[in-house]
């Protein structure tokens, strides 16, 4: 797929996500983000990045996909950056330690190059999926369940704290509805469906339609973790 296109579908996928920004609020809660450094790592079409770089002192979004480069361009903001590298090799490289590092919906992996990029005062952020939301029931028709051997792994982090939130994707119509899962699969496990699974999916989302609306619950766990 060309970045153009790859570039369209990340923000399909996006637009009806969290609109209500519950995930930010969440984590504005916990941690104090006035005047950080924060690090958004595998941070995507900058969906958290953008918004935190209105409160944050710094904002490095760093993301493999070089799909994301002419967006960032675009969208450019004083105090935040886009670096289009691995956090494997950025954490080799740089001797540059954050406040804040923020891990949203990216592999458990990642946590193990954090600690070179952290103070005795990082807080590491984590946010993944937790279990049962109406959207990830729809998905896993057409895709395999998350690995259990990679949750235990992320399980031996030591907490600091842990919290779950319940966000809404609300979407204006089935077509709509479809496009962002249609997006989201073909994004994340490269899976096109056929026409037998694109039956299923209509006959999944009809369930969730009121008015011509459907919406769909996603279940978010928040981990907040000091490695230090
Ligand atoms: C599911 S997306 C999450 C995007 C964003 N954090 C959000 O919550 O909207 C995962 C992102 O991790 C990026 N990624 C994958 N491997 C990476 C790596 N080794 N280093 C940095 N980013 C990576 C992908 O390109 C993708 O944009």
């Amino acid at each position: 797929m060309n970045d153009k296109k790859r570039l369209k579908l990340l923000k399909i996928e996006s637009k009806y996500y969290d609109i209500q920004r519950k995930e930010l609020k969440a984590i504005e809660k916990q941690v104090d983000l006035s005047d950080k450094d924060i690090l958004d790592v595998g941070a995507g079409i900058g969906r958290l990045s953008f918004p935190l770089c209105q409160t944050a002192k710094s904002v490095v979004a760093l993301d493999t996909d070089k799909a994301l480069i002419k967006h960032y361009k675009e969208k450019k903001k004083d105090n935040l950056i886009f670096i289009n590298e691995s956090i494997q090799d950025y954490a080799n490289r740089t001797s540059r330690k954050f406040d804040i590092i923020i891990a949203a919906w990216c592999s458990n992996e990642f946590l193990k190059h954090l600690k070179k990029l952290s103070h005795k005062k990082t807080i590491i952020i984590i946010l993944s999926q937790a279990p049962n939301s109406e959207y990830d029931k729809i998905i896993r028709n057409f895709v395999p369940p998350p690995n259990p051997k990679k949750e235990s792994r992320e399980a031996s982090v030591k907490l600091w704290k842990k919290i779950n939130i319940n966000i809404n994707l609300n979407f204006p119509n089935k077509k709509e509805a479809k496009n962002v899962i249609l997006s989201d699969l073909i994004l994340w496990w490269g899976k096109k469906l056929t026409e037998e699974e694109l039956k299923i999916l209509d006959e999944k989302l009809e369930k969730f339609i009121t008015h011509r609306k459907i919406t769909l619950t996603e279940n978010t766990k928040i981990k907040f973790i000091k490695l230090r």
